[in-house]
């Protein structure tokens, strides 16, 4: 399976922005702009905005996913949201292993494997994250670092589960800071990652597989990015909070 028969998958990463009625606001206006597109639109709201995102998104081409969620099903985790009630709300999303979750809050490759396996269990798509740090690309083990942080978030993740699985490749480095990975860089990490997805399953698993790349990409650099072979879609965050930029990103997806 080639490129061109992959689901290309553009997701927004809103993270701690927007109040409920401006993310309704937002997927109104985004919803005429993407209703021909040829790929898949996620929004991954803050958890206070999800139902309002979902109403606002219903019978359109925006689906609405979560920015985590908790590994148990439920229980005494305070001030966590968990993956089955995601689910309950309409949500058919959820990231896990953001690099700002393992910097910030403790995050582990294991703990993003526990959420991955929730969010799995409770029958939402994951867009599992992984990245690398500025100082590993110069230590050049990027590919090590990545082929470590993607195999243990899939222990356990069976061939079928794996089609309900994005991987997204967000260098560090390269989120929120302007600097984006090189078509190349991110081609190369994206090709690792599907032939560690090869050797872990089979090739052609390997293949369906939707791999993103993530970090500063926008409406200037996504085309060139989203031409290479391995890169299958973007997840945004910057860019994916102006309607605009979002959908021209979505635009050079569809080609
Ligand atoms: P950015 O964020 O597009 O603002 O770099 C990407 C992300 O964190 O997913």
């Amino acid at each position: 399976m080639n490129k061109q028969q992959r689901r290309a998958v553009i997701a927004g990463n809103w993270k701690m922005n927007l109040l409920p009625n401006e993310a309704t606001a937002f997927v109104e206006t985004l919803k005429p702009l993407v209703a021909g597109c040829g790929c898949d639109v996620v929004l991954c709201a803050p958890f206070v905005d999800l139902q309002a995102a979902i109403a606002a998104a219903a019978g359109s081409k925006v689906k609405i996913g979560a920015q985590n969620c908790h590994w148990a099903a439920s229980g005494a985790f305070t001030g966590e949201v968990a993956a089955p009630m995601l689910r309950a709300i309409g949500a058919e999303y959820v990231i896990t292993g953001h690099s700002e979750r393992r910097a910030l809050f403790g995050d582990t490759d294991e703990t993003v494997a526990k959420r991955t396996r929730a969010g799995l269990d409770a029958g939402l798509t994951v867009i599992l994250c992984v990245g690398e740090y500025l100082e590993q690309r110069q230590q050049n083990i990027t590919v090590e670092v990545i082929r470590m942080q993607t195999k243990i978030a899939l222990t356990g993740v069976s061939r079928e589960e794996l089609a309900r699985v994005i991987i997204a490749y967000e260098p560090v480095w390269a989120i929120g800071t302007g600097l984006t990975a090189t078509a190349a860089q991110a081609n190369e990490v994206n090709k690792a990652i599907r032939d560690l997805l090869a050797e872990l399953y089979d090739q052609a698993t390997a293949d369906s597989v939707t791999i993103q790349y993530g970090g500063s990409m926008n409406a200037a650099n996504a085309a060139e990015l989203l031409a290479q072979p391995d890169v299958d879609g973007g997840l945004i965050g910057g860019a994916s909070l102006k309607t605009a930029d979002f959908a021209a990103i979505i635009k050079a997806a569809s080609i």
